[in-house]
């Protein structure tokens, strides 16, 4: 489940973000849903909490957002990804935090072991999950639609999800239905993301995988399209960007 696209499978473009970040594009994001994976997670951890972040990239969404339990790991497919978070950690000085380089497709962690999965923007398989955590464990899920940018991606005549027949929010919420999880809730998540410049917006869309025959090492992006978007989609001065995500919410049922 949850393949946003092939691109983000790819072992190669996340080896090539694996040391950079978001911070440069100077986004301003408002958002307009009521789901938030970092409150759901406070909500449900203790003190004696195991934790999963599946797809964790350098680790910073663990650093920054993750309530102190006994035990948390972050795991990802990309070595560099994991070096970059085995850095982040040392700095953090943290004890209960542990990195692993895994595969989300092939997990290979103890079975009925961690109270809670957290799935951020990554591809997964809910019957994997489903397997590591222990009964009454909770699942937060959260990803990148189809119709996420769709304007955008009608400018340009695809990107990521364009040729998705179900959009992946349909096909992950039945297949956590079908693990065999229960308190199963797909909640639609609005975001408008605000750019500065032109340039700013640019650079963004070189780098995410969006417009994904773009994206790193990709095609030139076609700069009139782009200015069409821009003329089409600037408020007060600022560019927008409507996003579509998913989150997801579920428990293994207690026996
Ligand atoms: C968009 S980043 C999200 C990072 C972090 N979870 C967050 O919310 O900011 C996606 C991460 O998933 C990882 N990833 C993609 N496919 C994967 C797979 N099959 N197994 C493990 N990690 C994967 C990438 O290497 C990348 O670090």
């Amino acid at each position: 489940m949850s393949h946003d696209s092939d691109l983000n499978n790819d072992l190669g473009y996340f080896d090539k973000m694996a040391h950079w970040s978001f911070d440069e594009f100077g986004i301003h994001s408002e958002c307009l849903t009521d789901w938030d994976l970092y409150e759901l997670l406070k909500a449900r951890v203790t003190p004696d909490s195991k934790i999963l972040d599946l797809g964790t990239a350098g680790g910073e969404k663990i650093f920054e957002f993750f309530p102190d339990c006994a035990e948390i790991l972050g795991t990802d497919f990309s070595s560099a990804m994991i070096g970059t978070a085995r850095k982040n950690l040392e700095k953090s000085g943290k004890k209960n935090v542990s990195f692993k380089v895994m595969d989300n497709l092939h997990m290979d962690v103890p079975d009925d072991y961690f109270d809670i999965v957290v799935a951020r923007h990554t591809c997964t398989v809910a019957s994997q999950i489903y397997r590591c955590l222990k009964p009454g464990g909770h699942l937060l899920l959260r990803g990148v639609d189809k119709y996420d940018c769709w304007s955008l991606k009608m400018e340009f005549g695809g990107g990521q999800g364009w040729n998705d027949p179900v959009p992946v929010s349909i096909s992950d919420y039945e297949q956590v239905l079908a693990a065999g999880f229960t308190e199963v809730e797909l909640v639609p998540i609005h975001m408008k993301d605000y750019f500065k410049s032109r340039e700013d917006f640019k650079g963004f869309l070189e780098v995410v995988p969006i417009l994904d025959d773009v994206s790193i090492g990709g095609q030139e992006l076609n700069e009139e399209l782009l200015d069409r978007y821009i003329a089409k989609n600037t408020v007060g001065g600022r560019i927008v960007l409507i996003r579509n995500y998913y989150g997801i919410s579920a428990r293994k049922p207690l026996e």
